[in-house]
């Protein structure tokens, strides 16, 4: 079996049957969306998923510190303490503000930390923060390609957040990440009437046979669920 047949389960109900069992491993994958819409809750539901098969997960956040962290993933349930204690995952804080710092760690750290580590799964949230370090588009591409091209050597599998663009929310702010990775997810949210309906849809999930489409989904005490039933369009 090629690495690529390997399937690497997201934990989100619903979803994995969409992706006919999960991302395949070792990708690079974003989930795209509106503020609100569920990136960070996707982000540590996807890492809880590999804690709870036994699978060592580093989280970098380049918005909300480790307690905030830990304290989200405990609304919905998931203990995250316990792993930190037992070096199963690491939570890594890389401040936007500080760019000459966090490039340096992006680039010569955390390689060696994720190899030395043996991560298999990693989120990081946002990239469209960490895409604040460049000034010019150029510099942003090639940055961007060189960390997608990093966590690729060291095997991982990983989920890079995006904010959207506030006029098309099928675009990522910088509409760079989603022609550099090999899946995109995308979560919106459309307002019909006084009602908000949240939908998700895998729009590209390189190499495998994957479902199209728009299906509801729900922010609930335990996490994201997919209401696979039900249809949107
Ligand atoms: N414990 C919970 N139970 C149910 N729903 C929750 C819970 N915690 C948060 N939510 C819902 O999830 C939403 C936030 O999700 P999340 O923080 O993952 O979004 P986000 O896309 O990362 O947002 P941002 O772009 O602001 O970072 C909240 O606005 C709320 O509606
Ligand atoms: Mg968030």
């Amino acid at each position: 079996m090629s690495k690529e047949d390997e399937r690497v389960t997201t934990g989100i109900e619903g979803l994995d049957g969409m992706l006919n069992g999960g991302i395949p491993k070792g990708h690079v994958y974003t989930v795209m969306g509106s503020f609100g819409t569920g990136k960070t809750t996707f982000a540590l539901q996807y890492l809880w998923e590999g804690l709870q098969r036994d699978e060592k997960c580093i989280y970098i956040s380049l918005e909300e510190d480790k307690d905030a962290i830990v304290t989200t993933a405990r609304s919905y349930g998931w203990d995250l303490e316990q792993y930190i204690d037992s070096e199963k995952v690491v939570i890594e804080k890389l401040s936007p503000a500080d760019a000459e710092a966090t490039i340096h760690k992006l680039k010569s750290d955390l390689p060696r930390f994720i190899k030395s580590f043996g991560a298999e799964r990693i989120a990081i949230d946002s990239v469209s923060l960490l895409n604040m370090l460049s000034e010019d588009q150029q510099q942003k591409r090639e940055r961007l390609f060189g960390l997608c091209q990093m966590v690729k050597d060291t095997g991982a599998t990983t989920l890079l957040t995006a904010e959207v663009k506030d006029d098309n929310p099928r675009s990522s702010r910088d509409g760079l990440v989603e022609y550099t990775v090999d899946g995109v997810i995308l979560l919106r949210y459309d307002f019909d009437s006084d009602d908000v309906q949240t939908s998700i849809q895998v729009i590209k999930m390189r190499r495998i046979q994957h479902s199209r489409s728009v299906k509801p989904y729900e922010i609930t005490d335990s996490g994201i669920k997919v209401l696979t039933e039900g249809a949107v369009f």
